[in-house]
């Protein structure tokens, strides 16, 4: 069989169990999975699609094939998501990095860049670093910033340590395990967090990628969504220097406003609502003192 009739095939197997919504996806997810497979990049898996698929790939990209329409993510059958123009390792244990955590990363790093000691040292915590994806790109474009990068699981510590040697941040990025900010040694000038926000109730219409792959604990708010995040808001004067400081929060969808209104009152100062392409606020930041 040619590559490219391979690959039209998968392409309308994906359609067909819903993985991928159309044809155009299924083909770049097709192309994708066969590069695992084959060991090539995507532009030389399009360039050689008119050649004969050597049976050895082809049994290795249907079982990469299989997985996916089992709804497997495909970032777990790759073992890599890009975010912010940087390759993580991901895979079952961490949660998959999203789009808009793009914006926290942006804004995080503003915070940083504009704080008054940015020319000398400014310590960050992220809370709930997962594969690390917030603490080492902040690190990454950020060379003023030292991070404690901060989870409660350690499946997904073990993934973000191998992303901080990957990227050669071991100087720079402290990874530690422990409830929110128990295992925090010192006071810092920023917190980032991507903390569980989805209302338990609504874990059962996601998706089957994030149902049943992505762990519960990465996703899974409490009842309103809300309660880690609340938690958070409660001791987080508590960790924050007593100069300029700020406070980043990412957020779902319609739950900015109570947010910023509970951030503003903890750390005493004005809320921003940072939006994310499509108009929705889904950061919450509080700066005083810059
Ligand atoms: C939504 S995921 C975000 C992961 C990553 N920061 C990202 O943006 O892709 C939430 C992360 O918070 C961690 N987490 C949940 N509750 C926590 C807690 N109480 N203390 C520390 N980490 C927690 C989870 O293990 C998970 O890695």
């Amino acid at each position: 069989m040619i590559l490219r009739a391979l690959l039209h095939d998968a392409a309308t197997q994906l359609v067909a169990t819903r993985a991928a919504g159309d044809l155009d996806e299924g083909r770049l997810e097709a192309e994708l999975l066969y590069g695992a497979a084959a060991g090539l990049e995507r532009t030389q898996v399009i360039a050689r699609g008119s050649e004969d698929v050597t049976p050895e790939v082809s049994g290795a990209f249907e079982a990469l094939l299989a997985r996916r329409l089992a709804r497997e993510p495909l970032a777990y059958i790759l073992g890599r998501r890009e975010c912010y123009g940087m390759t993580f390792e991901v895979g079952r244990g961490v949660l998959v990095p999203r789009p808009e955590t793009e914006l926290l990363i942006e804004t995080t790093l503003a915070a940083v860049r504009e704080h008054p000691s940015a020319r000398r040292l400014v310590r960050v915590v992220d809370v709930g670093t997962g594969c690390g994806v917030v603490a080492l790109a902040v690190a990454w474009h950020a060379p003023n910033a030292k991070l404690y990068a901060l989870d409660r699981a350690t499946a997904a510590l073990a993934v973000a340590g191998r992303n901080r040697t990957r990227f050669g941040l071991r100087d720079r990025v402290v990874l530690l395990q422990g409830d929110l900010f128990d295992a925090l040694p010192e006071r810092v000038e920023v917190v980032t967090a991507n903390l569980p926000y989805v209302p338990t109730v609504e874990l059962e219409a996601l998706a089957p990628e994030v149902r049943d792959w992505e762990p519960a604990w990465a996703l899974n708010g409490g009842k309103d969504g809300l309660e880690m995040i609340r938690r958070l808001i409660y001791c987080v004067p508590e960790y924050l220097a007593s100069g300029p400081r700020a406070v980043l929060l990412e957020v779902g969808d319609g739950q900015a406003t109570k947010v910023a209104r509970l951030l503003a009152a903890a750390v005493g100062g004005p809320a921003r609502l940072h939006a994310d392409l499509a108009g929705r606020p889904r950061v919450v930041e509080v700066r005083v003192g810059y």
